[in-house]
């Protein structure tokens, strides 16, 4: 036999000697005592395997198509950043996530995300993602019955805001492939790796009184302007495949292509992803004197792949307005005391917006805020941009968790000084420029 070879003993070969002595020591009250001590550990055994499979819960996802026959189709569904399709799709997302809430497998729903809403003769057609948790070791199609089952009885009761039609209802479960190319070819979703989606930042602080970014993926539409063998300039924000918005002041020192490189992730070094730029658009307009129209558009030499680390960021509806006082996040790789030094990772605030009104009053900016800027921080400072974090991002969640860039950052009187807060070019503004340049 060969050493390696696991040595095996037959009935035969076992020593008679030995087997009576066992026999003596193998008394009936010994055999009782460990046999339960052997079904306890068997027990305990089980119980640890099962609590770690099902611990091991995995994303499952399914795609859903249904007819909503009371209500009409509106043109304005077409357009997803449109207020009506973002309003019509959280109501029927909330509708959905209601009924899989109030059931006892509530907990295995992790969310419903309308992709389209198509028209249809007697009313709305609607596709959607449906994304649920269950253990690793469960099948698709398995899980797929269940979400059938009740689903069905909940959609007939007419105490639903939106009658759906029963027979139009189809699932099929996806791949996380399908489903990352489906919530890829939208703006402003964020995901983890393991595609589930982040929540609303709960960071308070930042840069002037900051925190460090919780992970990658978070702002995956942030990105570095670097001048080359100079380094990190200025922020910017991904807004299609190509193109990034940022703010005009940045060129100021440099305004050739070839000199920029443009890179993405949680960290200037190692970036993520790193691309060379082939055009600059700086607005015709921008006037340095007094900050006005701080845009430009940046183009890519190479297109970006869309991953969980970048995404791009929607661009607002030109119609929409933050109320005063709207929570918004601004990121950066600013540096987090006036003058200070670039940081290598990325850093979010929580800062609130602020009426033109008030910033123009005479002890905060004292008229100095043109239409086409908007002002966000806090009256009493603090929490705010500083150097280094302009061109860079200003953005809000609506209610679907949808990423909105509604400012870049582009000026302030020194940084998070109170009654000084950051002033940001207002996105809205400039919607229709931004279009007619790029086509996004
Ligand atoms: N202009 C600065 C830059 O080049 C950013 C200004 C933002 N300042 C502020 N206090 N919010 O990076």
């Amino acid at each position: 036999m060969s050493p390696s070879c696991p040595v095996e003993f037959s009935e035969v070969e076992y020593p008679q000697v030995e087997n009576q002595r066992r026999q003596q020591f193998w008394d009936p009250v010994r055999l009782a005592l460990f046999t339960l001590a052997i079904a306890a550990i068997i027990g305990i055994a089980i119980g640890i395997v099962t609590h770690f499979v099902v611990a091991d819960d995995k994303s499952f996802c399914y795609l859903a198509s249904f007819k909503i026959t009371n209500i009409k189709y509106k043109e304005k569904y077409g357009i997803r950043t449109s207020r009506e399709f973002a309003e019509r799709s959280h109501q029927i997302e909330r509708m959905i996530s209601r009924i899989f809430r109030s059931s006892t497998r509530g907990r295995r729903f992790i969310k419903s995300h309308v992709v389209k809403l198509s028209p249809d003769e007697d009313g709305v057609n609607v596709l959607m993602v449906l994304m649920f948790r269950y253990p690793s070791t469960d099948s698709a199609e398995r899980i797929m019955k269940k979400i059938e089952r009740l689903l069905y009885p909940s959609l007939n009761t007419n105490q639903l805001p939106l009658t759906v039609n029963k027979q139009s209802f189809r699932i099929t479960p996806i791949n996380s492939k399908k489903m990352r190319n489906l919530l890829n070819s939208r703006c402003g979703i964020r995901m983890t790796s393991s595609y589930m989606p982040l929540p609303a930042s709960s960071s308070t602080e930042r840069i002037v009184q900051g925190s460090e970014t919780a992970m990658e993926g978070e702002w995956p539409w942030q990105a570095s302007l670097q001048l080359l063998g100079v380094g990190h300039q200025c922020g910017a924000s991904l807004i299609s495949n190509t193109w990034l918005v940022t703010a005009a002041h940045c060129f100021l020192r440099n305004k050739d292509p070839n000199q920029w490189i443009v890179t993405f992730g949680a960290t200037i070094k190692p970036p993520a992803m790193k691309r060379s730029v082939c055009k600059i658009i700086i607005h015709e307009n921008y006037d340095r004197q007094i900050n006005e129209n701080d845009i430009a558009l940046v183009q890519l030499t190479i297109q970006v792949e869309f991953s969980n680390t970048v995404q791009r960021v929607c661009l607002p509806d030109s119609s929409i307005k933050l109320p005063p006082k709207t929570s918004v996040f601004v990121t950066g790789f600013g540096s987090i005391v006036d003058d200070g030094p670039t940081q290598n990772k990325l850093r979010q605030a929580r800062v609130e917006t602020i009426s033109n009104d008030v910033c123009n009053r005479k002890d905060v900016y004292d008229g100095m805020i043109t239409p086409g800027m908007l002002c966000a921080g806090f009256m009493e400072g603090k929490i705010d941009a500083c150097k280094g974090d302009s061109g860079g991002p200003l953005v809000y969640p609506d209610k679907r968790d949808i990423w909105y860039l509604v400012g870049i950052v582009s000026w302030g009187q020194s940084c998070g000084l109170p009654k000084k807060p950051g002033v940001y070019t207002r996105v809205t503004r400039y919607r229709e420029w931004i279009a007619s340049k790029t086509g996004v």
